[in-house]
């Protein structure tokens, strides 16, 4: 039951209706015993200006944000955590003591779900795309010393933008670009294939970011996106023996990892992922 003392957590965004967040901290709350409840805000864009303050005013304890804030809410906090800063994109807020801090988790999401397959270190690394998933995954990615990291991009551009910011920010050098229809050329000394593009995403299911004749049995192969459950590139991934890992892992563990920052308590990995999978597998 919601009273006066129960806290207030939740999402900001435009639009806000498809978020898959609430169902999942809001059953984590129930599981645990918390009294705490997670609100989908829909915020529009011309009432994005003193969001901060209003959230302060209104006692809220965090808030994640989504598409369009991640980046244009930044002017208005407080304080900035050091990868959330580099990025230059967050996506969860904690309001401690008056002030507001912003947390990036989504590259920690998909650290965490690789980590739990295979190690990182001195391993070669393929990212598919250049934008903003690709963005936190590579900035955090440097922090665990791989081998190597090749950013396969459409638009080169973009990819030598991440790159440029990679070499200026972190002291990782070993980046450099491939075209995205090239990727035949550096797969067999590729260990770890993450498709960041929404190449494959629902209704496009049957396309597929890159040729998939070369991937095998040593590769280990994420794909970011969520909807299907098992996109193209991973179907073949795993008809060819490599070990997969889907999008939902990613969004489980940013999850996760924005309700520790929120409460200071680590729920169970499936208080957030049944939720999540239930209304998933209603979409297929
Ligand atoms: N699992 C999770 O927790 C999670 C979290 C965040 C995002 N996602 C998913 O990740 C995907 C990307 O999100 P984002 O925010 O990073 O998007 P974004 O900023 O728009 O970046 C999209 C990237 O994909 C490339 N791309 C897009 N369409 C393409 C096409 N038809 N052919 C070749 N390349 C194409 C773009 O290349 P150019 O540079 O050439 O434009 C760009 O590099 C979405 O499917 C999203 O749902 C999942």
């Amino acid at each position: 039951m919601i009273t006066g003392k129960t806290k207030l957590t939740g999402v900001i965004g435009h639009p806000i209706k498809h978020s898959f967040s609430p169902p999942m901290h809001n059953t984590a709350y129930k599981k645990m015993n918390m009294d705490y409840v997670y609100v989908p805000f829909h915020i529009l864009p011309e009432n994005i200006d003193n969001l901060i303050t209003s959230a302060k005013t209104m006692n809220i304890q965090g808030l994640n944000v989504t598409i369009p804030y991640k980046t244009t809410i930044i002017p208005q906090l407080d304080e900035i955590d050091e990868i959330a800063q580099k990025i230059g994109a967050v996506n969860t807020i904690q309001f401690k003591n008056g002030k507001a801090k912003g947390y990036n988790t989504d590259g920690i999401g998909a650290i965490k779900s690789l980590k739990k397959y295979t190690d990182l270190e001195d391993k070669n690394i393929l990212i598919l795309g250049a934008g903003g998933a690709s963005k936190a995954i590579t900035f955090t990615l440097t922090y665990e010393n791989p081998q190597n990291i090749t950013i396969a991009n459409r638009t080169q551009q973009n990819a030598d933008t991440l790159i440029e910011n990679i070499k200026k920010q972190t002291p990782y050098t070993n980046i450099s670009y491939i075209p995205i229809q090239n990727t035949d050329e550096i797969i067999d000394d590729i260990d770890i294939i993450i498709n960041t593009t929404p190449i494959g995403m629902t209704p496009n299911i049957d396309e597929c970011p890159i040729n998939t004749d070369k991937i095998n049995q040593k590769h280990t192969v994420m794909d970011i996106i969520y909807n299907p459950l098992e996109t193209k590139l991973l179907k073949k991934a795993k008809q060819q023996k490599a070990q997969t890992i889907p999008g939902t892992h990613m969004l489980v563990n940013q999850g996760i990892e924005a309700f520790k920052i929120f409460t200071n308590q680590t729920p169970k990995y499936e208080y957030f992922e049944k939720p999540l999978l239930k209304i998933l597998t209603q979409k297929q």
